[in-house]
């Protein structure tokens, strides 16, 4: 395939076939998904040793595990001798991994540790260190989030995620990450018929598909929101300058800047633990962040298939990919570890409503996904690509916050996001694959 043509971004056109065609699919697996650093999960989800979790890298199943003395590993979900999962729960605490098949065991830290019959089947000479759980060449723990890349000479993952750090980082920790952290409260996983990349690309910042949630906006259903009517956020967001941008390494965000420092807004007087926990909240995170916490973070993607909410709902997603028109979405919600349990269920039930396969919101944007992903299979459909001409060409490449800053809705963040899919689709070294300028506008011209 000449990805070039299938990826027009210059003019503003994609072909519907990187959505939908299973060859292109098996290279996105091959030259995507090994390569780019992926979200497997967070240090919450493992809090203990022998703590595991079963994950997902691209199509394939991963274990994420602390070991005896307390490091993680990510390790992948098959044994060496035939390949058999060598742990088929999703969580749980174990001293060994004991493969089903032939009982071949596993230490926590990945090691193979028992054969049958070791002496007289195979002389007592096995390679253990060679047969070992086959490791991930990097993990990363970012605020208490696990990232890992199959790719060894991948960059260090600050490196990656660039200039996109400031807004993840509000999503990981509201409070900046100095104080108590942030733990998981509960993961959504579910399977739908659509490709990835139409979940990805959603949270990059389209915030054009905004009318597919007017239900949403009239009955109010904001963290502060009482139905019908608008919340602490609706209000802060109302006020702020917004500002969508692309990423050289593929990543984009929406966000919002506020004019000026803003004062905390009552919002939960019927509820004076909820007040008093949000009020520290506000007051921390401007006593700690100072000017930029005057930065609303929305929502983005870190590529491939990592998004975020960086407001409340707040947390992470992975889009795993199962197919060409199928994915499964894993919604993992955060919440500050030390905060009262009243704001932990008051934010799981809001959570709950507002995202994941049953919150109203994803309910809109999964319609969307899947009746665009059927609706571009076909003989005739797939002749005719998507449009993406959407603000061409309306953005800067000085602004403070880096990458290309729109102040407008914009495709641009998408044209950046394929841009950058067709250099890893076409091979390119890291150096392409981060963004470098000349590369940029060789993709350009
Ligand atoms: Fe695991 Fe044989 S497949 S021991």
């Amino acid at each position: 395939n000449d990805f070039d043509q299938l990826v027009d971004v210059k003019n503003g056109f994609i072909s519907r076939e990187i959505f939908v065609n299973a060859d292109i699919y098996r290279q996105e697996l091959d030259k995507v998904f090994t390569r780019a650093w992926l979200l497997v999960g967070h240090e919450s989800l493992v809090p203990n040793p022998g703590d595991f979790y079963t994950s997902r890298m691209g199509d394939e199943s991963v274990i994420l595990c602390r070991d005896k003395a307390g490091e993680i590993h990510v390790f992948l979900n098959s044994c060496r001798h035939r390949g058999m999962k060598v742990c088929r729960y999703e969580q749980g605490n174990t001293s060994l991994f004991t493969c089903p098949y032939h009982s071949w065991t596993y230490t926590t830290d990945g090691k193979l540790q028992g054969v049958p019959l070791h002496r007289t089947l195979y002389d007592g000479v096995l390679d253990r260190e060679a047969n070992s759980l086959v490791s991930v060449a990097k993990l990363c723990n970012y605020k208490g989030s696990i990232w890992a890349t199959w790719d060894k000479d991948a960059p260090d993952f600050h490196t990656y995620l660039g200039d996109a750090k400031i807004h993840l980082d509000q999503a990981l920790d509201c409070r900046d990450g100095r104080e108590g952290g942030s733990e998981v409260i509960g993961v959504h996983k579910w399977v739908f018929p659509a490709n990835w990349k139409f979940a990805a690309e959603n949270f990059l910042g389209d915030t054009y598909h905004n009318p597919s949630h007017r239900s949403v906006d009239l009955i109010g259903i904001g963290p502060s929101a009482a139905a019908g009517k608008k919340g602490r956020r609706d209000d802060e967001l109302e006020k702020a300058k917004h500002v969508w941008i692309s990423f050289p390494g593929g990543h984009g965000v929406h966000s919002a800047i506020q004019p000026e420092a803003n004062e905390y807004i009552e919002s939960f007087l019927d509820n004076p633990i909820l007040e008093k926990y949000f009020r520290h909240c506000f007051e921390e995170r401007k006593r700690r962040l100072g000017e930029q916490a005057r930065l609303l973070p929305f929502v983005g993607t870190i590529f491939p298939n990592t998004s975020y909410h960086g407001r409340q709902p707040r947390g992470l997603c992975a889009w795993h990919p199962h197919s060409p028109t199928s994915t499964e979405g894993w919604r993992f919600f955060l919440v500050d570890k030390d905060a009262p349990q009243e704001a932990k269920d008051y934010l799981r039930h809001y959570y709950m409503r507002y995202s994941g396969p049953a919150g109203m919101t994803e309910q809109d944007d999964m319609e969307n996904w899947l009746y665009a992903t059927a609706a571009s299979t076909g003989t005739i459909a797939r002749r005719h690509p998507f449009n993406y001409q959407q603000s061409m060409g309306a953005y800067v490449t000085d602004h403070p916050l880096g990458g290309e800053v729109s102040t407008q809705v914009t495709e641009q963040i998408a044209r950046g996001f394929y841009r950058r899919w067709t250099t890893y689709m076409q091979g390119g070294d890291w150096n392409e694959l981060l963004g470098s300028p000349a590369s940029n506008r060789q993709a350009a011209e």
